[in-house]
């Protein structure tokens, strides 16, 4: 059976995605991973929950010489699934350079390997901050891109770019770019899920860490022209998230996909608002959550959530999760790490 790379594999989405692809193919799975943004713990936490195996590698993807020595050593590379990358927003506009070093570099290098050795299938992790405020909601895939509010969506529009130019250069050569909205969420187990190496930006780790007492929430902003006034987004379960690259890798492998760069956007449909997400959280959790309502966030947009009509079609992807099951195995997770801290 062949290997399939999953660079970023100690990450949140990464690791999931692991677990997934343990779950639900034969190929032998190796992660690459420099921990600059993930915990190597992520890696026992997969390996408890799955009945197989997989190996890793601890390098920097834009160190050229030690990529190239390292995946020399790998025989039947037929896939790379590439998560490695910085995303925080408000990270990217304190220092623009390193993310535009960082996430552009170790993409050329990966698809520079891949010309080289002739590795034809590639997933690529983009993000629905390419679409910035768009006019109309929701978002497909052809919707036109706006100028990028931050230099993180800016690296994820130049990422596609390159791929897709990339693509038109080796016909042989074949992609799929994923746009995740908001992917939230724990594993169903209560086992696995977010690590933020920091104090996190974004707005779930916030919520479960404020619930017990070990972070305070704000809600960025209730004079937005939405329902209630805060921002929409769509929330999509991490496992959703990774089980659609399970079925992206499946898609072309298997030559279903009808050009050799697809595009889909991976979220539920569903927009739902600050305030409501709150409001499912402190439902699910039976607890009251304290949170001041403050100023809007500098690069926030407004409202943003998918049209998934074309992941639902091609990749034959059904989101299987609710709000509820997002906010409450977030809490899960949270409490698990709580008892882990005992
Ligand atoms: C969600 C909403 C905030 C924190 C993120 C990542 C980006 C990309 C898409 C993957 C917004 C509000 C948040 C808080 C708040 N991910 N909020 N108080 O900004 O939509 O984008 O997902 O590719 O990398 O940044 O997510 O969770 O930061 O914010 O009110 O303390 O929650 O204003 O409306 P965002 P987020």
């Amino acid at each position: 059976m062949g290997t399939i790379i999953v660079t970023g594999g100690a990450g949140y989405i990464g690791s999931h995605t692991i677990l997934e692809l343990l779950e639900q193919t034969d190929y032998n799975i190796i992660s690459i991973d420099n921990f600059s943004n993930s915990n190597k713990s992520s890696y026992e936490r997969v390996k408890a929950l799955s009945k197989r195996g997989f190996s890793t590698l601890e390098f920097n993807l834009c160190d050229t010489e030690k990529l190239n020595y390292e995946l020399d050593k790998i025989d039947a590379i037929i896939g790379i699934i590439h998560f490695a990358a910085f995303k925080s927003v408000p990270d990217s506009m304190a220092d623009p350079l390193s993310y535009y070093n960082n996430n552009l570099t170790s993409l050329t290098n990966l698809l520079s390997y891949c010309q080289q050795k002739n590795i034809k299938h590639f997933i690529f992790s983009s993000s629905c901050s390419v679409y910035g405020n768009a006019d109309k909601l929701p978002v497909t895939e052809q919707t036109p891109l706006k100028k990028a509010e931050s230099a993180y969506g800016h690296t994820k529009q130049i990422g596609e770019e390159v791929i897709e130019f990339f693509c038109k250069a080796n016909p042989d050569f074949s992609t799929v770019l994923l746009r995740y909205f908001n992917p939230v969420g724990a594993h169903i187990s209560g086992k696995l899920g977010e690590l933020p190496i920091n104090k996190p930006n974004n707005l779930l780790p916030i919520i479960t860490q404020t619930a017990v007492g070990k972070n305070s929430l704000t809600v960025f902003g209730d004079n937005y022209t939405t329902r209630d006034g805060s921002c929409v987004r769509d929330y999509i379960h991490v496992s959703d998230i990774a089980d659609a690259h399970v079925k992206a890798l499946n898609y072309l492998i298997e030559g279903k996909n009808k050009t050799n760069s697809s595009l889909f956007n991976l979220g539920t449909g569903n927009g739902v608002t600050v305030l409501e997400a709150i409001a499912s959280f402190e439902k699910v959790a039976k607890k009251k959550l304290n949170y001041t309502i403050g100023q809007r966030r500098v690069g926030d947009v407004e409202a943003v959530y998918a049209d998934n009509f074309l992941a639902k079609s091609e990749l034959n992807w059904i989101p299987k999760y609710n709000l509820d099951d997002m906010m409450l195995s977030s809490w899960k997770w949270q409490l698990e790490l709580e008892n882990e801290k005992k």
